[in-house]
């Protein structure tokens, strides 16, 4: 069984072919265009997407050594995302899968991240609990199953993400400052005093810290001019330290109420090599099994829309040509 499988809800297009349930390719062409704002400009994303797509496909076919003809099936990520971008997606594979005469297979990309899990092996065992945490999300979610998850915690304002990515544009870094961030807590300590937000329950809060951090540097830079450059080391170790600690506080509790020992972190934030290293030490600790993707399938791609589009053929959940990309699609 060969199946095609899209990714477009963001700044990257990404392609990829499954055989079996194993991954063949998973091919992504980045966008850098959104450096310079400082962000994502949906209109630019969508229009990149259009130009990447076909070269995307057609090399994600090729270095699977699979023909077009070969295809089962394809998925495509109809949501959450920007509407202009999964518009990209969504029209392809209706057209793709319409000349082709094969089903096609939506896919939530949240639960997509989560079944990330599921391309190589170490694979978690049901139930388990998955922290996603990306750019626009930062969920706690209970997976029962393959197609069967309920989110039992999630951010009130700012994802993870973009608590990182707000935080490196007040200190000057280029977008996204995630992995730059990573790179410059290495060499730093995490010596500032960036507050934790009390919120009840398993829900996340991240814009309190990203004012604490603005304001607490804009008192030291009154003293110091230079404070933000002399300090980046350690303002970066210490802002990811915090980010970190808000995210394990949330895991513990959630993994104490669930009885869950199986752990697991997805999303582009689980690129992050702090919280990669805190969750492996928290397991150890309270004697979780834990699980991190591979870095391939930590950020936006379509081998884990490949992963999840694969269950829904097995279970026979199809859709037909009217459907629509649906910007704010709730997980199922
Ligand atoms: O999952 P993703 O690729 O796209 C969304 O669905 O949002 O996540 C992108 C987010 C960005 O906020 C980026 O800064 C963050 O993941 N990110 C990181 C790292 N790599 C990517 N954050 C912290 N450390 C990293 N190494
Ligand atoms: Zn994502």
């Amino acid at each position: 069984m060969h199946l095609l499988a899209i990714e477009s809800s963001c700044d990257d297009t990404s392609a990829a072919v499954l055989r079996d349930g194993e991954i063949l390719s998973n091919c992504i062409a980045n966008q850098t265009a959104h450096a310079e704002y400082g962000g994502v400009v949906p209109e630019v994303a969508s229009r990149a997407h259009q130009m990447n797509i076909i070269p995307v496909v057609d090399l994600a076919l090729k270095k699977a050594g699979v023909q077009k003809e070969d295809l089962d099936a394809i998925a495509f990520t109809r949501g959450p995302g920007l509407l202009g971008s999964l518009l990209v997606g969504v029209s392809f594979t209706k057209a793709f899968a319409m000349s082709l005469d094969i089903p096609m297979i939506e896919v939530n990309h949240m639960n997509a991240h989560v079944l990330a899990h599921f391309a190589e092996d170490p694979k978690p065992a049901f139930p388990f609990l998955c922290l996603t945490v990306s750019g626009g999300h930062t969920q706690i979610v209970l997976v029962r199953d393959y197609l069967d998850m309920e989110v039992i915690g999630t951010t009130i304002d700012d994802a993870a993400g973009e608590a990182f990515d707000k935080t490196g544009k007040i200190l000057g870094l280029p977008y996204p400052a995630g992995p730059h961030i990573d790179r410059l807590a290495k060499e730093g300590q995490p010596v500032f005093p960036f507050t934790e937000p009390r919120i009840e329950g398993l829900d996340f809060s991240f814009s309190g810290l990203k004012t604490s951090i603005l304001y607490y540097l804009q008192k030291r830079v009154k003293e110091n001019p230079d404070f933000v450059k002399e300090n980046m080391a350690d303002i970066c170790a210490s802002v990811q330290s915090r980010i970190i600690s808000i995210l394990l506080n949330k895991l513990v509790k959630a993994a104490e109420q669930t009885g869950i020992k199986e752990i697991a972190i997805a999303g582009g934030v689980s690129a992050n090599s702090g919280l990669r290293r805190a969750l492996q030490e928290k397991g150890k600790e309270l004697g979780w099994n834990t699980y991190i993707p591979a870095f391939q399938y930590c950020t936006d791609n379509a081998g884990m829309i490949a992963v999840a589009g694969y269950r829904k053929y097995l279970a026979g959940e199809f859709v037909g040509q009217d459907v629509t990309a649906e910007a704010r699609l709730k997980m199922t």
